[in-house]
């Protein structure tokens, strides 16, 4: 089983993920950016104001392509259960919000099709949903992706994301005490794990 964790900058997912390592042993925790060459060739790019959107996409999508091959597809061979705190719909969100001022038409769904080939679809998603302009104080604004005007745009693609699989994901108010989203998130995660 495949879960995964997505939401703006600055939502908590990352503080959720790293809690559940501690109730959740048996769990392959992993995460995109990844920390492999690739990952930092991303990171690279984050931190660079006029990179070209699509060469981006790309570098992110490579990443992607190498965790699921040597991380994510191994484990879930072996019958595990994988957590990853960001997945696909990161770059469908925020590279559908990165494009947005290309030539390319309709984003969104243009990232959605370089996927479709090889990716493997979350079993469920937890999303944290914070608005904008609170995840960008949280997340101190440091790169481009985390200005509250792009993240509008990038929450805006995740809503689109929710509407057509609305079974996959699951809503976290993000907007309340670490206490309570880490609550939740064990509650959801027992469950989803129990259904299994
Ligand atoms: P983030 O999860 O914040 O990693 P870290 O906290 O370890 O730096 O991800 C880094 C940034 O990259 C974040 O602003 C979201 C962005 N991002 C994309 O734009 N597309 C993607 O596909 C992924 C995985 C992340």
């Amino acid at each position: 089983m495949l879960i995964t964790l997505e939401g703006l900058d600055g939502s908590g997912k990352t503080t959720a993920w790293e809690a559940l390592h501690d109730v959740r042993p048996e769990v392959t925790f992993t995460h995109e950016p990844t920390d492999s060459w690739y990952g930092e060739a991303v990171r690279r790019s984050e931190s660079e104001d006029r990179a070209d959107p699509l060469a981006e996409l790309f570098l992110f999508t490579a990443d992607h392509a190498d965790h699921l091959s040597r991380v994510v597809r191994p484990a879930l061979a072996d019958g595990g259960v994988v957590i990853s705190d960001r997945f696909t719909d990161s770059r469908y969100a925020y590279q559908g919000a990165s494009l947005a001022d290309t030539d390319v038409q309709r984003p969104l769904e243009y990232v959605r099709g370089v996927h479709q080939a090889f990716t493997r679809e979350p079993d469920a998603t937890l999303y944290f949903d914070l608005d904008p302009e609170t995840a960008a104080a949280r997340a101190g604004a440091t790169n481009k992706f985390e200005r509250a005007e792009f993240l509008e745009s990038v929450r805006e693609n995740y809503e689109r994301l929710i509407d057509s699989e609305p079974e996959r994901f699951v809503r976290i108010d993000a907007s309340r005490s670490p206490e309570r989203v880490l609550d939740s998130v064990e509650r959801v995660v027992g469950d989803l794990l129990a259904e299994r």
